[in-house]
Order: structure tokens, then C-alpha cells, then sequence
């Protein structure tokens, strides 16, 4: 299954921002809504999962330029994608599946995943949920 998703996301990755921006109802204040619920703390650590080519950041890192990301894709494509539209930004990019790898310790501000989860059941997203707690900072 995470095979034909990295396939459907990849083959669709011309022309992939417009599509979501233009063609999904409400998308550009919803990413804008997403941007300014992150924290604003300038060194702050976000854990992006699904990040794709980075939608969610745009407007993030022009509320808070110095944020350090670490993003966690499937499709390496996707990756490289963000990666070039933000260049100089303080980002750690990693190809794989957030469900196959333990998470640091503690060490993010907060978490955020968009249009990714909603692939999965309950019971996977449970098992992530706990993973993802401990890696989120104690307030
Ligand atoms: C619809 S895109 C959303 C990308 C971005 N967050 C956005 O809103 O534009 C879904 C992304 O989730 C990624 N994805 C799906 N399942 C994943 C998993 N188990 N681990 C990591 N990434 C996953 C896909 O590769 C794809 O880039």
C-alpha cells in the first residue's frame, strides 16, 4: 500500500501545489489557518509528518523564517521538491514512513500533518499518536 501511494503522489507532483491550492475548497486559508497555529518561538522544532512538498510551511516560515523543520515523506520527489522552494531554511528531510522508525526523545515544539494521516486507521494512527506524544516536549 505505501509503495502505490509513493507511485499516485509522485506521478502527480508536476503541477501538485496548484492543484491543491486551486482545486481543493478552502485550501489557501486552510494552510494559512495551519501556518499560524505553529509556535512562533524562533528556534522553534516542528516535526512535520507527510510533508510533501511543504505546503504547510509557506506560510509558516514567513511568520517564523528561523523555524527548524523536520519532515518525514514517503516520496523522496516530494522531498526534493521542498527542499528547492526552500532553500537556505533550516530543514531536516527524511524519506521514509513515520509509522517504520522510532522518534527522537522530546525534542520537538510541536507536530503538524496535513492531508497525510487520513490515509490510515485508528488503530495505526493510535500507535503513531503515543510515538509522536513522546517526542513532543514536555510544556
Ligand atoms: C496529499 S500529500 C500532503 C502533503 C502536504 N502535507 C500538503 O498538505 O501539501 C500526502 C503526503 O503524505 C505522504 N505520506 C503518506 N503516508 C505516509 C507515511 N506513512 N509516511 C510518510 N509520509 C507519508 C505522501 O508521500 C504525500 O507526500
Amino acid at each position: 500500500m505505501l509503495e502505490r501511494m509513493v507511485d499516485f503522489f509522485e506521478s502527480r507532483l508536476s503541477g501538485y501545489d496548484e492543484h491543491m491550492l486551486k482545486n481543493i475548497e478552502g485550501a489557501e486559508e486552510f494552510y494559512k489557518y495551519t501556518a499560524e497555529q505553529l509556535p512562533m518561538k524562533s528556534d522553534g522544532k516542528i516535526f512535520d509528518l507527510g510533508c510533501g512538498t511543504g505546503l504547510e510551511l509557506e506560510g509558516y516560515f514567513k511568520l517564523n523564517p528561523t523555524a527548524h523543520i523536520t519532515g518525514r515523506d514517503l516520496s523522496k520527489a516530494m522531498l526534493n521538491a521542498l527542499e528547492m522552494k526552500f532553500k537556505g531554511k533550516n530543514l531536516k528531510l527524511i524519506n521514509g514512513s513515520y509509522f517504520e522508525v522510532p522518534f527522537e526523545n522530546k525534542i520537538y515544539d510541536a507536530a503538524v500533518s496535513v492531508e497525510s494521516l487520513h490515509h490510515f486507521t485508528r488503530t495505526e494512527k493510535i500507535e503513531l499518536y503515543k510515538k509522536l506524544f513522546s517526542a513532543l516536549k514536555s510544556i
